[in-house]
C-alpha cells in the first residue's frame, strides 16, 4: 500500500530579493490534497546540527488561506520563512514546508554589513571579515549566512571566529558563496549581501547600490597576478561591453547601466556574475526642508 503524506510546499512570487516598499507573495499548497487547509506563517530564528527553531509571525492568520502577501516590504521582512497546513478535528498537520528565503535591500538600513575586502567577489582561501555596524557601535549583532550548501548558519559555524559583532573567515572556500546578513537579539534581519567566492578570477565591483551620475569603476583580478594586470573583456547580462583593458570605467552611471556583469580573460578565465544595482539621484535631496 502506498501512503502519500500530504506536504506542505513553500513558493515565493514574483522574486526572493526585494527593494523596500515591492511587494511579495508567499505561496503555500499542499500536496496530494488540497482542499480544507489553514495554513500558518513562520520565520527560521536560528538552526544548527541540532534542528531548526521557528518563530510563528504574529500576524501568521493573515495567510491562513495558504497566500501570505507583504504589499509593500520593509527591510525588517528579511527572512527565512516555511509554512505548515492542518486541517480537521482532531487536527492533522503537516511538517514544515521547504524554507523560502526572502532579502529586502533597503537605502538606510538600521545597520549596515562591513565585508574587507570591500567586495562581493573573493578568492579562495583568503582571509575575509564582515561586520555588523550600526550608529552606537553596538556588540549585540549577529553575522549570519545562508547557503545552498548548509541553508541558514551562524557565521561561527561557518569556520569562521565570531568577536562582538564581526565575523572573521581566516580561509574562504567556494561553499561559502552565499547571502550575508546582520540579525538583531530578537531575531530581525537587516542588510543582505551576496558573497561570491571563487578560484582564479574575480570581479571587483561596489558591495553597495551605485547611485545615478556617480562612476563606476569595475577590475578583473587574478588569483596569481602577475606584475602587469592582464586586459579582459568585460560583459553586460552576457553582452561584450568592452574589450582588452584593465578597468572599465562608466563615468555618468544611469539607470540603463544596472545588471549582471562579469569579466573574461582569454586563457584565465571567467569571473562569476555580479548584479549591481542603480539607485535614483541622491536621496539626500528627499530630505530637503520644503521652504
Ligand atoms: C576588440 O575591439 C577591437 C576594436 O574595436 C576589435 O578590432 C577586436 O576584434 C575586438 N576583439 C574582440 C575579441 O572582440
Ligand atoms: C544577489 O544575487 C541575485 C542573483 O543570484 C540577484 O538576483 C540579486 O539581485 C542580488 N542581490 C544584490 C543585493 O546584489
Amino acid at each position: 500500500i502506498l501512503i502519500s503524506v500530504p506536504r506542505a510546499v513553500l513558493s515565493v512570487s514574483p522574486q526572493k530579493w526585494l527593494a523596500e516598499g515591492d511587494s511579495v507573495t508567499l505561496i503555500c499548497k499542499v500536496y496530494s490534497s488540497s482542499t480544507g487547509w489553514t495554513f500558518s506563517w513562520y520565520t527560521l530564528t536560528a538552526s544548527s546540527d541540532y534542528g531548526n527553531q521557528y518563530q510563528l509571525l504574529s500576524d501568521s492568520s493573515r495567510g491562513a488561506g495558504g497566500n501570505y502577501t507583504v504589499s509593500s516590504a520593509a527591510v525588517k521582512h528579511t527572512g527565512v520563512y516555511v509554512c505548515r497546513a492542518e486541517r480537521g478535528e482532531p487536527a492533522y498537520k503537516t511538517s514544515y514546508s521547504n524554507k523560502q528565503p526572502v532579502w529586502v535591500t533597503g537605502v538606510s538600513p538600521p545597520v549596515s554589513l562591513i565585508i574587507s575586502p570591500s567586495r562581493t567577489q573573493h578568492f579562495t582561501s583568503v582571509s575575509l571579515s564582515l561586520s555588523c555596524e550600526d550608529q552606537s557601535n553596538s556588540d549585540r549583532w549577529r553575522v549570519r549566512s545562508y547557503t545552498d550548501h548548509s541553508g541558514m548558519e551562524d557565521c561561527s559555524s561557518r569556520w569562521a571566529s565570531q568577536t562582538g559583532s564581526t565575523c572573521t573567515f581566516s580561509s574562504i572556500i567556494t561553499s561559502d558563496t552565499g547571502v550575508y546578513w546582520c540579525q538583531s537579539e530578537s531575531g530581525e534581519n537587516y542588510h543582505p549581501v551576496n558573497i561570491t567566492v571563487h578560484y582564479g578570477v574575480i570581479l571587483e565591483s561596489p558591495v553597495h547600490p551605485v547611485t545615478e551620475g556617480d562612476t563606476l569603476t569595475l577590475r578583473c583580478l587574478y588569483q596569481h597576478s602577475t606584475p602587469q594586470n592582464p586586459r579582459a573583456d568585460f560583459y553586460k547580462d552576457g553582452s561584450l561591453i568592452q574589450n582588452q583593458t584593465t578597468e572599465m570605467i562608466i563615468s555618468t552611471v544611469s539607470k540603463s547601466h544596472q545588471g549582471f556583469y562579469y569579466c573574461k580573460h582569454s586563457e584565465r578565465g571567467e569571473s562569476p556574475k555580479s548584479w549591481i544595482s542603480v539607485t535614483g539621484e541622491s536621496q539626500l535631496l528627499a530630505f530637503l526642508p520644503v521652504s
